[in-house]
């Protein structure tokens, strides 16, 4: 319990995690920039928000002055689409950078509307490149080849990974130096966490033992039912601190940002769900 002004003695305020509410600190400016901490965002359950956290904490991290580039991995190219690119017809996307060495990276990169915002985008095209890297040596180890030059430039790399564990998620895992798991707040999301934890695991002992956990984020959170909170409560049972304080609630707002082709930090900048994102962002500062 914690005392107040009026020196009584109250119970402290809960967050949706059920947790007491704690105040996340506002992330210090930063004057030099790089090497990179890079980030998966994975899941191999489909539509659990993976892609919406990756433009909305990556648009967030923006703003705290950190310069951002997101990796959309994934065939469908929802990142790109989200962020306004037009990617279907391409030259030179994240596939070409994955299997084919003379592809330049500058020629891949797109600046976005927001400052400090980079993507590498995707399309339809990457759909081959499980295929066509099966073979290769090192074939886990591509996509960290491909970003290797433009480590020292970002402070964070972010990589939307695509609904499954095959290889191209096995690269996202290889290079980068903690996973987020997005985490729809239902009973039946809980069930395919033990086998992404194991994938996690393996990565790790096998291929690149920097790799951690940085967090487990629960989104599609709805206010309104009981069995939202009580798969919270669950998950902060399995989970423990590595879930983050910051919960992601179920809003409109984010089909709609979709349709926008920006983040809700620019579209909607005072929305409730532009400051999850921020007090997530900072947690990620703090955390990594
Ligand atoms: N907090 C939210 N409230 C309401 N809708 C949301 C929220 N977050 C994401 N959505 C919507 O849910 C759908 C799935 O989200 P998203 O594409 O981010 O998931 P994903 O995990 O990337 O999916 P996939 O596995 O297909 O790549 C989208 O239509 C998105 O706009
Ligand atoms: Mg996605």
């Amino acid at each position: 319990m914690a005392e107040t002004n009026d020196g009584l003695f109250r119970e402290p305020e809960m967050g949706l995690t059920g947790r007491p509410l704690r105040k996340i600190p506002t992330p210090a400016s930063i004057d030099s920039h790089g090497p990179a901490t890079v980030i998966a965002m994975c899941n191999q359950k489909g539509g659990v928000g993976k892609t919406t956290s990756t433009i909305n904490m990556g648009a967030a991290l923006a703003e705290y002055g950190r310069r951002v580039l997101l990796v959309d991995l994934d065939p469908q190219g929802a990142l790109s689409a989200g962020l306004g690119i037009q990617h279907e017809d391409l030259d030179t996307t994240v596939y070409n950078l994955l299997v084919d060495r003379d592809a330049t990276l500058e020629d891949a990169l797109h600046h976005t509307a927001i400052d400090n915002l980079d993507v590498i985008p995707a399309n339809i095209d990457l759909s081959a490149a499980e295929i066509q890297l099966v073979n290769e040596v090192g074939r886990e180890q591509a996509l960290a080849r491909a970003l290797r030059p433009v480590m020292k430039d970002y402070d964070y790399i972010i990589v939307d990974c695509q609904p499954s564990l095959g290889l191209l998620t096995v690269n996202a895992l290889c290079c980068s130096d903690g996973v987020i798991i997005p985490m729809e707040c239902t009973y039946f999301s809980l069930r395919g966490l033990a086998l992404l934890h194991d994938t996690v695991d393996k990565v790790k002992d096998r291929l690149n033992f920097r790799l951690e956990v940085i967090g487990i984020l629960v989104t599609l959170f709805d206010r309104r039912t009981n069995h939202s909170r009580q798969v919270m409560n669950r998950v902060v049972e399995v989970f423990g601190d590595r879930v983050f304080d910051t919960v992601i609630t179920r809003t409109v707002r984010f089909p709609e940002t979709t349709v926008a082709g920006e983040p809700i930090t620019s579209w909607a900048p005072a929305s409730e769900g532009a400051r999850q994102y921020r007090d997530l962002a900072a947690e990620v500062i703090e955390r990594t």
